[in-house]
């Protein structure tokens, strides 16, 4: 095999044993045609290699790495969560049924809030108490909207209970006081008796609820209050001080990270915080959108230039976290601060007709791509990074779903984390991937994309991302120590670039059971469509 003209990318491994199983990939020329795999592989040339080193595994995969986010922004609490117990729409104490039932079943594992920059002029205060009585506020940085209070804490902790996942929330730096979140935890966390906790039982909740996850402001670098590192990381050590572990309740204080990459910021707040580590600060936050390029287009509205534009910003993602990891790693070497992406996605202009600050827009195929490749490099940085936060979780950016007052549709990025939960506190597996480019204009990206894990049943897990939306190729892949006994797969794609669900037709794209392999003694021929997410599952 000639691999001069094949992009390498791999996780450095030590191992001698090698071949227990080869399998070969081969990536069809465009979606919908069908070859057998010997036809393919006659068809192209080109080779892939993939080497899954199934007997090296160590890192967990932190499912926290398939969080979500959700901000009082647009419609993502108001009709897309919160209804309000009087709603027509079906819904628990106020929140919609339906959002919740689809979150379970992708196992929302953890959910942040109030913002983004909504947390930093955010005053717990006013969102607690009969909801009549609540103040109502200027929501300036999105739209300039009233925002009455009805959902508060009490609420959110409820919505975390109904999805079964774990609370994470933001608190205000950018405007608010250190007293002001210290009593944020106090009358969340603490069982004994305290002017906070007494409040808490007041409004109707006896007992304290289990709150670990705390950010300190948002984007302080930015809509968190314009701060130079070096102001933020001062403010940073006094709000961990005063924000206390009460009753039992350890706290994982995160600090606002960087933006993109501001890798000063990285190593200002690493360096300030040396010598709080011991549960001061638990957690660093980058942010990373990829957004929709110079022009700003509807989500739907894409031809291919489009297409691999945001891809390619998407991939950037690794050089990002592989960076930051490097300045992290010099300070901590022992990895004891997660990197905590809590927020990450496509951004792309608004649909049409829709007010431009609710950011509320459609998702496509292309979504999906980003999603499983996103995911993918999480899992293959999964020593450091510990969570990660999709922005948003309904109506807002990259969203799971969508919401037209009693409709509800899931989104192709829905689908892609449903399809990798089998990745949840899996080990992951270290992998050599050799693929071609997938080539545009002059510009040219790796077509393919992977990440490999054993789940605790000892199936191994390969989600396989194809960017390339209609070139052929071939991959061979070694599990090394591992004989595929049965194979099964699922696979997201469909005809058109920009394929998405509607509220008139919610079943356009959605995961398909994937059959186009044969497994002939340790060979695995299977054939995989352009421009897909597959999961393989093998036994
Ligand atoms: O997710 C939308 C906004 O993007 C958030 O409020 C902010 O933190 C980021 O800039």
């Amino acid at each position: 095999m000639d691999y001069t003209k094949l992009r390498k990318w791999s996780v450095p491994i030590t191992t001698s044993k090698r071949v227990v199983a080869l399998v070969s990939i081969v990536l069809l020329a465009g979606c919908g045609s069908i070859y057998t795999a010997d036809a393919a592989q006659e068809k192209s040339k080109a080779v892939n290699t993939l080497v899954v080193h199934a007997d090296k595994g160590k890192e967990t995969i932190n499912r926290n790495i398939y969080g979500h986010f959700s901000e009082h922004l647009g419609r993502c609490i108001y009709g897309g969560f919160w209804v309000g117990e009087d709603s027509p729409i079906p819904n628990t104490r106020g929140i919609r049924n339906d959002v919740v039932e689809a979150l379970r079943k992708i196992k929302i594992p953890v959910l942040r809030w109030p913002g983004g920059c909504f947390a930093d002029e955010y005053h717990w205060k006013d969102g607690i108490g009969p909801r009549k009585k609540r103040p109502t506020m200027v929501n300036t940085h999105w739209g300039q909207v009233t925002e009455n209070n009805h959902f508060g804490t009490h609420e959110f902790l409820d919505l975390c209970e109904q999805l079964g996942c774990e609370p994470y929330i933001c608190g205000n730096v950018g405007s608010g006081t250190v007293q002001e979140m210290q009593h944020w935890v106090e009358y969340i966390t603490f069982d004994g008796k305290s002017p906070m906790a007494n409040l808490r039982r007041k409004n109707g909740r006896a007992e304290p609820w289990k709150v670990k996850y705390w950010g300190v402001g948002n984007e302080n670098w930015g809509c968190g209050g314009r701060m130079r590192p070096e102001y933020y990381a001062d403010l940073y050590r006094r709000f961990a001080t005063y924000v206390r572990d009460l009753s039992g309740n350890q706290l994982f204080r995160i600090a606002c990270g960087p933006r993109r990459d501001d890798y000063h910021w990285t190593e200002v707040l690493m360096r300030e915080t040396q010598h709080m580590r011991k549960g001061r600060m638990a957690g660093l936050a980058p942010h990373y959108y990829c957004g929709s390029g110079k022009v700003k287009r509807p989500a739907t509205q894409i031809d291919e230039e489009d297409w691999f534009a945001q891809l390619q910003r998407a991939l950037f993602i690794d050089e990002l976290v592989t960076k930051h990891s490097a300045i992290m790693d010099k300070y901590d070497p022992k990895k004891t601060v997660a990197m905590i992406v809590d927020e990450w996605g496509a951004w792309h202009a608004v649909e049409p007709g829709t007010n431009p600050r609710f950011l509320y827009q459609q998702n496509t195929l292309r979504d999906a791509l980003v999603a499983g490749l996103t995911l993918n490099v999480f899992n293959n940085h999964c020593d450091r990074v510990k969570m990660a936060n999709i922005a948003q979780t309904v109506n807002v950016l990259q969203a799971m779903i969508l919401t037209k007052d009693e409709k509800m549709i899931v989104t192709p990025t829905y689908h892609v984390f449903e399809m990798y939960k089998v990745h949840h506190d899996a080990t992951l597996l270290p992998v050599e991937l050799q693929c071609e480019d997938y080539r545009f204009a002059e510009k040219k990206i790796p077509a393919l994309n992977v990440s490999a894990s054993r789940d605790k049943a000892g199936r191994i897990h390969i989600s396989l991302c194809n960017l390339d939306p209609g070139k052929s190729s071939v991959v061979t892949c070694e599990l090394m120590s591992v004989k595929a006994k049965k194979v099964s797969g699922r696979v997201l794609t469909a005809k058109a670039m920009n394929a998405h669900n509607t509220f008139d037709n919610p079943q356009v794209i959605h995961p398909v059971a994937f059959n186009d392999f044969k497994l002939k003694g340790d060979v695995l021929t299977t054939t995989l469509p352009a421009k897909s997410v597959v999961v393989l599952e093998i036994e």
